[in-house]
């Protein structure tokens, strides 16, 4: 399965802190703001991924994450200037994707969870067309919101709505079959001009391919995108961190429990670290397992 991050946007409610340094790169409590979804991404078992940003990010991203190859993974680039939506993301990685299964993730979400990435590959590997994840949230106008039968089956999926028909968020994780790539070759731009992941889902929904997963409340679903999400998403992780003394998100550590790197190969990337609580904590990594 391929995997497409989305890092790339104006960072607009997050101004001015995001004038001169991409959104995705801000700090949530110890770590960059991408660490968080592209380590989502390896938990669910998907190791090449495009990542897709601003122009002027993308020397910065490629000297933080480079090819990937240290964290035993394939990470490309590709350029997305200006607000063209998330579903661009499928022009913009036509190529890349060709005619595989792929995970979309935006690069502002933060899921957090016991076994998540196996709740989310089960999901995923039942399912043919199209797979979303559901959370319920205090605020779902902010969102995309699905609307349910007493079936539970999905009856609508709305983006942003005044008057919400639940409680369910559409969280920014999304699994596609290779028809994705003609959907959104479709797709209309809406009226603030953007390709919306929204009019993909119901593409799905029109076809009888959409399915969803909903992430119950035993799980932590977090939006990084405002002042207070990135404040209280990185209260969160210290709060966790601090009580539990594993990190939550860190690439390295995940790659070796995912088995894409070895002990050696963590050994070294532990001593680029020198003496730091980060390189202590991947050597104790090593010792714990
Ligand atoms: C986007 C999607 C929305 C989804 C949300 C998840 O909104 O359009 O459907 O619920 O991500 O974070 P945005 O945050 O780009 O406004």
């Amino acid at each position: 399965m391929k995997g497409l991050l989305m890092a790339g946007g104006t960072g607009s409610r997050l101004a001015p802190m995001t004038k001169v340094v991409s959104k995705h790169l801000l700090p949530v409590y110890d770590k960059p703001m991408i660490y968080y979804p592209l380590t989502t991404l390896m938990l669910c078992g998907v190791r090449e991924i495009l990542i897709i940003c601003n122009s002027r990010d993308t020397a910065d991203y490629q000297a933080l994450l480079g090819d990937g190859s240290l964290w035993g993974c394939a990470f490309s680039y590709a350029v997305q200037d200006g607000a063209g939506g998330i579903a661009e993301a499928y022009r913009i990685g036509e190529a890349f994707v060709r005619d595989e299964t792929s995970a979309l993730i935006l690069g502002d979400n933060i899921f957090y969870g016991d076994r998540l990435g196996s709740v989310f590959a089960d999901a995923v590997s039942l399912n043919r067309g199209a797979t979303i994840f559901a959370h319920h949230v205090n605020r779902p106008e902010d969102y995309g919101v699905v609307e349910f039968d007493s079936d539970k089956n999905i009856l609508s999926i709305e983006e942003k709505p005044t008057n919400p028909r639940s409680n369910w968020a559409v969280t920014g994780l999304y699994v596609y079959d290779a028809e994705v790539v003609d959907i959104v070759r479709g797709l209309q731009r809406s009226d603030r001009g953007e390709l919306e992941v929204t009019d993909i889902n119901r593409a799905y929904l029109e076809r009888g391919r959409l399915n969803l997963k909903r992430i119950g409340r035993g799980y932590a679903w977090l939006d990084a995108g405002t002042p207070d999400g990135l404040l209280e998403a990185s209260e969160f992780v210290r709060t966790v961190e601090r009580r539990q003394g594993y990190r939550i998100a860190c690439p390295e550590e995940v790659a070796y429990q995912m088995g894409y790197i070895d002990a050696d190969a963590l050994g070294r990337l532990a001593r680029e670290h020198g003496s730091s609580a980060y390189g202590n904590y991947l050597l104790n990594v090593i010792a714990e397992v």
